[in-house]
């Protein structure tokens, strides 16, 4: 460069030239700023107008310093770089042959910032002098944001409470020049600059929100610092936290009925709440465990599920469920429904209070209520007797009105259990049974027939029933005497008898017990002896009725069978006839028709007979008799041939078959 070339040759005359003030306000001024730690380059010009000239001497000033802190000197011929070591450190370097030229300081430092002047010797031309004014700029370091109870926060700030005024202070430190600190909300400017602290050590600036809201819930608070536009501004954000109370609360599943015994999820569920709501259930003022808490992934939504399983006596009952933040002190949400429960019938079954159960006679109306616990309502209802449902007629006299049932005119066979069953949507329930005792008297129920004795209070006893009771009522023959038992069905059981002997000639009643002894001594003996029986509800009214009449003969026997016919045997049974009041004991005659030989005569308690030893092929006349100490009963003839002998059947072939067997007539 020519510029250059100009500095050969000059001198260095180290004209110590001090910058005064008056003289500086005259010089320009250029303002240069530069990142610490960046090249710093400060501008001098040295360019002349003069044809031929050259820049001889450069020399910067530090004005604080009032010394040169750099020169360049061409006067010598030989150029010539000096730089104050202390404040420089070899960083500096002039470059002269840019335009402008510039005094580049690498690595700037703090301590660099100054206001330098430049001053330039030209050979020819005026000595010229130009200001730069180095701002070094140091950006802040770091940021702190704390409240002013000194809490620092780092990305989170609170919680606050709905309704609470923020105030966050954020404190820049370092920098120079001091920052510009600022808060923004979101995007927006918010609050005022900061102020440098006294101390100058930081610059503060304070942000306040009044009347916190929900909505402010996770708003960004930044606070930037810049010094420079250099560079990016450093800041740092919070998120504003809050506890928010719960908005709502929900209880759902209730309001359909449940089942007693079934168990259920029931939900209870709440919004808005943070940190999320805690959930609790309450029945009827009594607190629910055993439910589980879940939260939404948004954490706004809290659901609760309470496993229950309702019972009957819940039914009714009110169910609640709260939500609670345990940070926020308002009031609680709740909600809550009265239960409906369904279930099965319960049932009792009571008699009618005007009647005694320990006192229910025979011919007395009877009636019961039946009490229904249900939900729903029972749609029927049914009454058992004893294990079988009863029949409701009119006829019957067995009534249903409404819940009741009504007996009309009970019965001995009323007794027993009655259990009244109900039936809902849910099931049956059934009442335990009641015992319905039914006190009554008066029927003779067996007939006696001892000798010559006939007890009959109803109906005629049938023959063939007769021999079984023989043993209750005996008669001595010895001293002809009857032992005769009035036996009366009786609830309570007969406690006292009365007993009458009616003849033709009429009779007195007399007091006994169930058993009289009774022997007859003339004929006017014979007739009706009479027996009423009493227990405590009364007397019967149709008296037991023995009939005493003189033994006889026996009646013939019957239904005679004869079978196991063979050559030489045959079997015959017979029933027995009426005895005629004794012991009696049967007798079979067998003739041979041909001969008219008896061929057996045969004895024996019960008319059932096995002869043997008869011819074979023979023609038999059997005769069957019945007797007893009176005598002989009418014979019961009978023809049964024998069987061929066997060399004779076998000629006979398909002739001569023989009745094996035959009937009396
Ligand atoms: C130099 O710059 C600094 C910072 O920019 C400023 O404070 C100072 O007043 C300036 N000096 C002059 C003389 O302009
Ligand atoms: C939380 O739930 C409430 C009620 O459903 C709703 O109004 C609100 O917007 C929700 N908030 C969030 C953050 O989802
Ligand atoms: C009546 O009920 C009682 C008690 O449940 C029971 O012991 C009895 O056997 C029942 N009687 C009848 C005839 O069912
Ligand atoms: C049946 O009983 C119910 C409950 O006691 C009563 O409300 C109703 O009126 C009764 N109905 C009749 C027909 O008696
Ligand atoms: C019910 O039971 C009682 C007691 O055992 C009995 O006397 C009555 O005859 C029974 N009635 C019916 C209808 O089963
Ligand atoms: C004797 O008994 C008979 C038959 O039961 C009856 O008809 C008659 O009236 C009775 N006489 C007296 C006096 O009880
Ligand atoms: C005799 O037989 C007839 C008809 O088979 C029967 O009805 C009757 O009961 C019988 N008599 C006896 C005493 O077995
Ligand atoms: C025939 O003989 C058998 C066996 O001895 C006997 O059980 C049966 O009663 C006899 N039949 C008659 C009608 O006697």
């Amino acid at each position: 460069m020519s510029g250059r070339s100009g500095w050969d040759g000059l001198l260095l005359a180290l004209a110590l030239v001090s910058s005064t003030g008056l003289l500086a306000k005259e010089i320009p001024l250029q303002q240069v700023h530069v990142l610490a730690g960046g090249d710093a380059r400060l501008p001098c010009d040295v360019s002349s107008m003069e044809s031929g000239d050259a820049a001889q001497l450069v020399l910067w000033y530090r004005e604080d310093l009032g010394t040169p802190v750099y020169s360049m000197d061409a006067r010598g011929g030989q150029l010539q770089r000096w730089s104050d070591q202390e404040v420089l450190d070899g960083r500096a370097h002039f470059w002269a042959d840019r335009r402008p030229a510039e005094l580049l300081i690498r690595r700037a430092l703090a301590s660099d910032a100054a206001v330098y002047r430049c001053r330039v010797d030209f050979r020819v031309a005026q000595t010229r002098n130009s200001r730069v004014n180095l701002t070094v700029i140091v950006p802040p370091t770091r940021l702190l944001i704390e409240d002013d109870a000194g809490h620092r926060f780092t990305s989170v700030a609170g919680p606050f409470s709905e309704g609470d005024t923020l105030h966050l202070r954020c404190i820049a430190f370092g920098g120079s020049p001091p920052p510009t600190v600022q808060w923004f909300r979101e995007d927006e400017p918010l609050g005022t600059l900061g102020v440098v602290l006294p101390d100058g050590s930081a610059v503060r600036a304070d942000v306040t929100l009044e009347g916190l809201q929900r909505a402010d819930l996770n708003t960004r608070l930044t606070c930037q610092a810049a010094n420079t536009e250099l560079t990016a501004p450093i800041e740092d954000s919070v998120l504003v936290d809050m506890n928010l109370r719960p908005l709502d609360v929900r209880l759902l599943g209730v309001s359909q009925p449940l089942s007693a015994g079934r168990r259920y999820d029931l939900l209870c569920q709440s919004s808005g709440s943070r940190p999320p709501a805690r959930i609790t259930w309450w029945l009827n003022g009594q607190r629910q465990q055993h439910s589980k808490l879940t939260t939404s992934v948004d954490g706004n939504t809290t659901t609760s599920t309470l496993s229950f399983v309702p019972s009957k006596e819940d039914d009714g009952r009110f169910l609640a469920c709260q939500a609670e933040n345990p940070n926020v002190y308002t009031d609680v949400p709740e909600d809550g429904a009265k239960l409906t429960i369904h279930y099965a019938p319960e049932v009792t079954v009571s008699l009618g209070p005007s009647l005694d159960p320990t006192d229910i006679r025979e011919g007395s109306d009877v009636y019961f209520d039946c009490r229904i616990k249900a939900q729903p309502q029972a749609f029927r209802v049914q009454w058992l007797h004893n294990v079988s449902a009863l029949n409701v007629n009119d006829k019957s006299g067995v009534v249903l009105s409404n819940l009741s049932l009504v007996l009309q005119a009970v019965g001995r066979a009323a007794r027993g259990n009655y259990t009244c069953v109900a039936f809902n949507a849910e099931g049956s329930g059934q009442s335990r049974p009641f015992p319905l005792d039914v006190l009554y008297y008066d029927i003779c129920e067996l007939l006696f027939f001892i000798l010559s004795i006939i007890a009959r209070c109803d109906g005629i006893l049938p023959l063939k029933h007769l021999n079984r009771v023989l043993a209750k009522n005996t008669w001595n023959l010895e001293k002809r005497r009857a032992d005769i038992r009035c036996e009366v069905d009786a609830n309570p059981p007969a406690g006292a008898f009365r007993w009458a002997f009616n003849s033709s000639g009429g009779g007195d009643e007399l007091a006994g017990s169930a058993s009289i002894s009774y022997t007859p001594h003339t004929d006017l003996d014979y007739g009706h002896l009479l027996c009423w029986a009493a227990n405590r509800v009364g007397r019967q009214a149709a008296a037991c009725v023995f009939h005493i009449v003189p033994a006889g003969r026996p009646d013939k026997v019957q239904n005679c069978t004869v079978g196991n016919v063979t050559a030489h045997a045959l079997s015959l049974r017979c029933a027995e006839g009426f005895s005629g009041g004794l012991p009696q004991s049967f007798l079979l005659e067998v003739r041979e028709d041909d001969s008219g030989e008896l061929r057996a005569n045969l004895s024996a308690g019960a008319p059932t007979f096995h002869v043997q030893q008869l011819r074979a092929g023979e023609l038999h006349h059997l005769a069957v008799f019945a007797y007893n100490s009176k005598g002989r009963s009418e014979p019961v003839f009978l023809a049964v041939t024998t069987m061929a002998a066997l060399e004779r059947q076998l000629k006979a072939g398909h002739h001569g078959k023989a009745a094996p067997w035959a009937l009396c007539h």
